[in-house]
């Protein structure tokens, strides 16, 4: 189950926690940035978890060339004008994932920071693996950088293995890490 329009603040201070280090650089400003990301969440490509009615974690994938946040180079445009939105757009480009045949990728998943340990990180693994299966894909795939051996620890318990490691070279000061590893699990 997504988010409801009610709950996309909420949605949006949990995905910009997690994510904001690594996507502020394309906005100049954690205000600016939080405040398109969270505008931009789509419902569709989200799946939360709830406790209590509160929404405690939420995944993202990608799914028919959308994403978790809808960054549209005219949504960008609109909202920031020209020269910021080429900025954004030009400093999100290398996070992008592309999509595979078969292939469900994840865009994102986060816990609030005092609920994480209790499981729910998990069930939202398993909840968007059996999300990838009603949709015909057969595999699951994310990435996982360098600074987070916890989290990867975590999807190797899962059954992900790395299919891949890349690099960001030279940016790596822009966005906080330098090292990333794609992961996969057959469902
Ligand atoms: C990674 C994360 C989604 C896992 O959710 P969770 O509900 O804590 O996960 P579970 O309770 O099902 O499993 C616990 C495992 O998650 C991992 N984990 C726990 N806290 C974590 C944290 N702060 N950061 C990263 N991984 C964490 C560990 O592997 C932990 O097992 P351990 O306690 O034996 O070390 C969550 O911790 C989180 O939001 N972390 C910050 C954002 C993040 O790193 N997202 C992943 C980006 S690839």
């Amino acid at each position: 189950m997504s988010f409801t329009e009610s709950e996309r603040h909420r949605v949006g201070a949990l995905y910009w926690a997690a994510f904001g280090r690594k996507l502020r650089p394309a906005f100049g400003s954690d205000e600016v940035g939080a405040a398109l990301v969270t505008a931009t969440l789509r419902p569709d490509r989200m799946l939360v978890a709830r406790d209590g009615g509160e929404v405690t974690g939420v995944c993202g994938f990608h799914q028919d060339g959308h994403g978790a946040a809808d960054l549209t180079w005219r949504r960008l445009r609109d909202e920031l004008g020209r020269a910021a939105a080429a900025r954004a757009w030009l400093t999100l480009a290398p996070l992008d994932r592309r999509e595979h045949d078969g292939v469900l990728t994840l865009d994102g998943i986060c816990v609030s920071a005092d609920r994480r340990g209790r499981g729910i990180g998990s069930a939202l693994l398993d909840r968007v693996a059996e999300h990838a299966a009603r949709h015909g894909r057969r595999w699951v795939q994310l990435s996982v950088v360098d600074t987070n051996p916890r989290a990867e620890a975590l999807y190797r318990r899962h059954g992900f293995r790395v299919v891949e490691e890349g690099s960001v070279g030279a940016l790596r000061r822009l966005y906080g890490f330098e090292r990333y590893r794609t992961m996969r699990k057959k469902i």
